[in-house]
């Protein structure tokens, strides 16, 4: 209830944003609620905040023309139209989503009221974001409101939360969103397994080929250690060099104070790409994400993610974002560390960047409903605007099946936080997100989805979660994975876009579904700590599908063509021809099979995997 009731006005705000608003001088007062969301599941009210506690306070003000960046957005990533790839630049994204220049005089004139001056106010580039640092005390006074500490009951981090802020009438229709405030969020790594192994344990490479029906011819134990080498076989990719010097990029995304080491990545390339040996990345950190070097705090997404994806793209440049921010949020007076969830502090840094990398891919998210809408909708926007200037943005859909992944009961898998109880499929945000390419996972070869979870076992709902099998490829054994369904927040944009370019039967009909896209998404071989494991999860395959559109990308540069940019446009008509369909399995999860892995487009593979001999004629048709 409470949440659609900001939902509702959420809607009504973005229809009535900045067509009047008196500039009548402010008053202090109780306000108008801006938002209200119920008590968060899995989460412990506690005392109240710290009143010195320092809070990062981002204000978000509207984007009053954003519907004509978006507009822009799917006409510049669209191939059938006549400006596909005339992507925009930084200055011109940022003229689209720049505020009213009345919202920017309204929320200063308020905050000055409060003794918060100009001078100390941090804007984003475009002015559509406003941070100030201020005293847990003088921020409830600024949103009549009261912040108390809450506690994570599973993991014991805390954070300083409230459930609901106003503003005064006067600021109302000037101001988006206020964080943190509402955010619950709990940023983590898609779920990876991690497996060490002693040489015996990894199979040697056997390069007897299996030849696939498709007819494309892989190693055979590329079935149980899967290499750079048969990620290329299985991807129709073996032989093509990247230039390495044409202007192309690809970026990987860090958080929770992840950076990968260098060490590994060298012990990675001597096995699996010897000519990139002493070639390295670019390291960015982003306010103050840690890059010690030091081996025992190297972090296992960081390795996978930066080993796979430049190991594919040598010699393509190639940079790792750290972003700091990591849980837990320990109250600590003076340091305004308990922050939003930090693709907002990513965002800041890469959109301020004049060529960022052309493909990006991230391994981390939460669920769906844990973000608020208000919020989602700004960050999805945020990914929109590098969509627009170029850069393709991949994410893993998660590990979860249709559910949200967690075996223990006790957090109560599958029920929504809304209030209602409810038990609904769980989508993964930012995959969730119209404007980002969702990359779901496989196993095996051929390529299947894994028809059993083996961590719900022991859940009584889930009886065996195998399913009837329709063929002795479907009775697979074991782990993991993979994926979701549809999303509650993103559905209308991404609807109408269908509706007008895809009308066929192969695509997705009635709402926004995730993923769009699969790759190989387990027995990974990574070098992690100087040994070598295998690893698994959406982890794995949203660095490696990045790996292919940054190759993509390079045929397109040689080519005197501009980047793919945002991806989806060219997914859902040309590029769906450029992919092997995945039919075998299915995605269990909330007690229930989930959805089969069918011909065609399907919500556990989308498109399937790529076919880079395919795709990269199609991308330069
Ligand atoms: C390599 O794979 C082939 C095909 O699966 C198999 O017949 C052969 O025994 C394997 N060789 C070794 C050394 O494992
Ligand atoms: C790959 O491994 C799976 C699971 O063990 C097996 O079902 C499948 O037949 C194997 N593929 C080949 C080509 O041997
Ligand atoms: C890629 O480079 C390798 C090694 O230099 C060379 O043997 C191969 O022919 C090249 N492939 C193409 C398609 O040019
Ligand atoms: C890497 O550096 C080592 C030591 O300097 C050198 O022996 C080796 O040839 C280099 N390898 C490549 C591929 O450049
Ligand atoms: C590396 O990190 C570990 C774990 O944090 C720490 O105990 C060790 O002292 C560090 N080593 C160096 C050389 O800093
Ligand atoms: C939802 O679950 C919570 C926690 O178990 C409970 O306090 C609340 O009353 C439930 N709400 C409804 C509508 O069932
Ligand atoms: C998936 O396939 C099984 C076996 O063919 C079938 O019983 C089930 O209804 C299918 N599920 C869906 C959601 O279509």
């Amino acid at each position: 209830m409470d949440l659609l009731l900001s939902l509702l006005v959420w809607s009504l705000f973005s229809v009535h944003c900045c067509l009047s608003s008196p500039s009548s001088p402010l008053v202090n007062g109780v306000g108008r609620l801006k938002e209200r969301v119920s008590h968060p599941r899995g989460w412990a009210k506690g005392i109240r905040a710290p009143p010195n506690q320092i809070l990062e306070l981002k204000i978000a003000l509207p984007q009053p023309s954003f519907h004509v960046l978006e507009q822009h957005l799917y006409e510049v990533s669209d191939p059938e139209h006549a400006r596909y790839g005339q992507h925009l630049s930084k200055a011109e994204v940022e003229a689209l989503v720049a505020p009213h220049p009345e919202s920017v005089t309204s929320v200063d004139s308020w905050l000055q009221s409060h003794g918060i001056e100009v001078d100390d106010l941090v804007r984003s580039p475009a002015k559509d974001w406003v941070t100030v640092r201020i005293p847990v005390s003088q921020a409830e006074m600024i949103l009549s409101t009261e912040y108390h500490i809450w506690t994570h009951e599973e993991s014991g981090d805390t954070v300083v939360r409230t459930l609901q802020y106003s503003v005064p009438e006067q600021v109302y229709d000037h101001v988006e969103l206020i964080q943190p405030t509402t955010m619950f969020a709990r940023i983590k790594k898609q779920r990876t397994t991690f497996r060490w192994s002693s040489h015996q344990d990894i199979p040697p490479f056997n390069h007897t080929k299996i030849t696939l029906p498709n007819g494309i011819s892989v190693d055979a134990s590329c079935n149980t250690t899967v290499t750079i080498d048969c990620l290329l076989e299985l991807y129709n990719a073996v032989g093509f060099n990247a230039s390495g010097t044409i202007g192309n990029q690809i970026g990987i995304t860090g958080y929770l104070e992840q950076f990968a080491n260098i060490a590994d990545l060298q012990l990675f390339y001597a096995d699996q790409r010897p000519e990139a040996l002493n070639s390295s990345f670019k390291f960015i950190s982003v306010a103050g994400g840690q890059n010690s070097q030091n081996v025992s705090e190297a972090g296992v997404e960081a390795n996978l993610d930066t080993q796979f994806a430049f190991g594919l793209t040598f010699p393509t440049p190639s940079t790792f974002f750290s972003t700091a921010g990591r849980p837990p949020f320990i109250p600590d007076i003076g340091t305004p560390t308990n922050t939003n969830e930090p693709y907002l502090t990513w965002l800041d840094f890469v959109l301020a960047l004049d060529n960022p990398p052309q493909a990006i891919s991230t391994s981390y998210g939460d669920d769906e409903q844990t973000v608020p809408r208000s919020f989602a909708q700004r960050v999805c926007n945020s990914f929109a605007q590098l969509g627009a200037r170029g850069v393709t943005l991949t994410f893993s859909s998660g590990d979860g099946g249709v559910g949200d992944g967690d075996p223990d009961p006790a957090t109560q898998e599958c029920i929504t936080n809304d209030g209602r109880n409810a038990t609904e499929f769980i989508p993964g945000f930012p995959a969730s997100c119209p404007f980002v390419t969702a990359v779901g996972g496989t196993i095996f070869i051929p390529e299947v989805i894994q028809a059993i979870h083996i961590e719900a076992f022991s859940l009584p709902y889930k009886f065996s979660n195998r399913l009837q099998s329709t063929s002795p490829e479907e009775d697979l054994a074991i782990s993991l994975l993979v994926l979701h369904i549809k999303t509650q927040w993103f559905k209308p944009t991404w609807t109408r876009f269908r509706k007008e370019r895809m009308q066929d039967s192969s695509t997705p009909k009635e709402e926004q579904a995730i993923p769009d896209v699969s790759a190989l998404a387990d027995n990974f071989k990574i070098f992690f700590q100087g040994r070598a494991g295998l690893i698994g999860g959406t982890s794995a395959s949203s660095p490696t599908f990045a790996g292919f559109v940054a190759l993509l990308n390079d045929v397109r540069l040689a080519n005197g063509k501009p980047p793919l940019g945002f991806l989806n446009p060219f997914l859902y008509s040309l590029g769906k021809f450029g992919f092997s369909d995945i039919t075998v399995g299915n995605n269990p999860g909330c007690g229930t099979p989930g959805f089969n892995a069918t011909v065609g487009w399907d919500p556990v593979t989308g498109f399937g995997t790529p076919d880079f001999g395919k795709l990269k004629e199609l991308v330069l048709l």
